[in-house]
């Protein structure tokens, strides 16, 4: 089935990234602004991190403030897929989100949610791909599309948009284990979020959110998103 197809079905599809080489160069970059140093070895550096305490992580997301040029990468790294499903006109997040998961009870997580409502448009779609495999639960779960809405228009009758009907939901959802080179793309009526995990490692992953320049904005507009073309 065509990815967009999929993505009309579910949701979300999942999808080999085209060009690793440029994707690793995000990978190592990332890690190396985390850390302070250049290490090849993920698994080390996810084990290291499991270990790290608030203010360590704090500081390793102002470490990565002085790289920007994480959404270019990731864009680039998955060109033909962003290219049939939005075109070679793009609005694409200034700043690629890198994402951190830790295992344990006591760590923040990702209540369930959907990307609409940061304010990005319907025309939004999201590009989510770890930095490693994931053989633990670090990963995100996804209701699919039919579940998505099911739970949406209770809501809606409710009045509410992601409430606490969504937050007190029982989740039995697991997240997906996806190989290092892996990617899923959503549309931003998806319902994801985490869960508490049990791991010697962290999970680390990168995200980024595109839509077509030709389709408008919403709350979201050119201090969140950027113009880029696709060569
Ligand atoms: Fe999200």
């Amino acid at each position: 089935m065509k990815l967009q197809q999929q993505i009309n079905t579910k949701g979300y599809a999942i999808f080999p990234i085209e060009n690793m080489k440029l994707f690793e160069k995000l990978r190592n970059s990332v890690t190396c602004k985390i850390f302070n140093k250049r290490e090849k070895n993920i698994n080390l550096l996810r084990r290291k991190m499991a270990k790290m305490s608030n203010i360590d992580i704090n500081k390793s997301m102002i470490n990565l403030l002085s790289f920007s040029e994480g959404s270019e990468l990731m864009i680039n790294s998955c060109q033909n897929i962003v290219k049939e499903l939005c075109g070679k006109e793009l609005f694409i997040q200034r700043r690629a989100n890198t994402i951190f998961n830790l295992p344990g009870k006591e760590q923040r997580r990702q209540w369930p949610h959907y990307e609409m409502m940061s304010g990005i448009s319907p025309f939004t779609y999201v590009i989510w791909a770890p930095f490693h495999d994931l053989d633990d639960n670090g990963g995100v779960y996804y209701f699919d599309k039919k579940e998505s809405y099911k739970i949406m228009k209770k809501e809606y009758l409710k009045g509410i948009v992601n409430g606490p009907y969504i937050l007190k939901m029982k989740n039995k959802k697991k997240p997906m284990k996806l190989k290092f080179g892996e990617a899923i793309v959503f549309d931003p009526f998806i319902l994801h979020g985490n869960i508490a995990f049990e791991s010697e490692f962290a999970r680390i992953a990168c995200s980024i959110r595109f839509q077509s320049a030709k389709k408008p904005l919403m709350q979201r507009n050119t201090d969140f998103l950027k113009y880029f073309k696709i060569n």
